[in-house]
């Protein structure tokens, strides 16, 4: 049997994104909008999903967590970490560039954030990393290659155990995991509407100037 939501029907009423409440470049309305996904209590808010395409020029996509979104300027810069050696890695070498992507269903509301994704230097990826419980840090090594093929959940518990036994307390970054910074060069917020009229409102980023215009839903 099929699964069918052809039925399935929602009006989106809840907001509205216009122009002359819209800023002239993206950073206070993505915070604005963030904050609200916090104040909402959206289960992981800061939850997004990466495309990328590598080489194969097969898209990928997957959810990771954002860590911090930092201005710089008026540019918005996301910061998210992950094992350099999995698929998205390897993406990422055959084509730098990638889009992010957040929906938050209670809100009505999407954003796209696109650019190149470079490294984050050693030095901060350390910093975070030895911020992470100690579990989180064992795991990162006992997912090498992330995105490889394992015998068993067995073959992973015991690197678990075989990691924990070889590192004891202090635990160090492995080589292969680290953060990424995606440099936002497009963003667009969608806005649910009643009648699918939806709001999109789409900042490029041309030279150093952000520029806005309106998409047709
Ligand atoms: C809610 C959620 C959060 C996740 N956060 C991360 C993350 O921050 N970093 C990461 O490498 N993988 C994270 N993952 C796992 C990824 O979705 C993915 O399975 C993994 O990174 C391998 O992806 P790849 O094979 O495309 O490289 C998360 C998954 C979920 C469902």
């Amino acid at each position: 049997m099929s699964i069918d939501f052809s039925a399935k029907r929602l009006s989106y009423e809840k907001d509205e994104l216009i122009e002359t409440n819209a800023p002239n470049t993206p950073y206070p309305l993505l915070q604005t909008w963030i904050h609200d996904a916090v104040a909402e209590q959206i289960g992981e808010a800061y939850a997004f999903s990466l495309a990328t395409c590598g080489a194969d020029m097969r898209p990928s996509v997957r959810t990771l967590l954002m860590r911090e979104i930092v201005p710089v300027g008026d540019d918005i810069q996301m910061i998210f970490y992950s094992n350099y050696d999995s698929q998205k890695g390897q993406d990422l070498v055959d084509n730098p560039f990638a889009e992010a992507l957040f929906f938050w269903a209670s809100l009505e509301r999407q954003v796209r954030a696109s650019g190149r994704v470079v490294k984050l230097s050693d030095e901060k990826s350390e910093s975070y990393y030895q911020s992470r419980p100690k579990d989180s840090q064992l795991a990162a090594w006992v997912s090498r290659p992330q995105s490889g093929v394992v015998d068993s959940r067995a073959v992973m518990e015991q690197g678990f155990l075989d990691y924990t036994a070889q590192f004891g307390e202090s635990i160090p970054k492995p080589k292969f995991w680290g953060g990424y910074c995606l440099m936002v060069d497009k963003i667009e917020f969608w806005q649910g509407r009643a009648n699918r009229m939806h709001d999109r409102l789409v900042y490029t980023k041309q030279g150093d100037t952000w520029s806005r215009q309106r998409l047709l839903p």
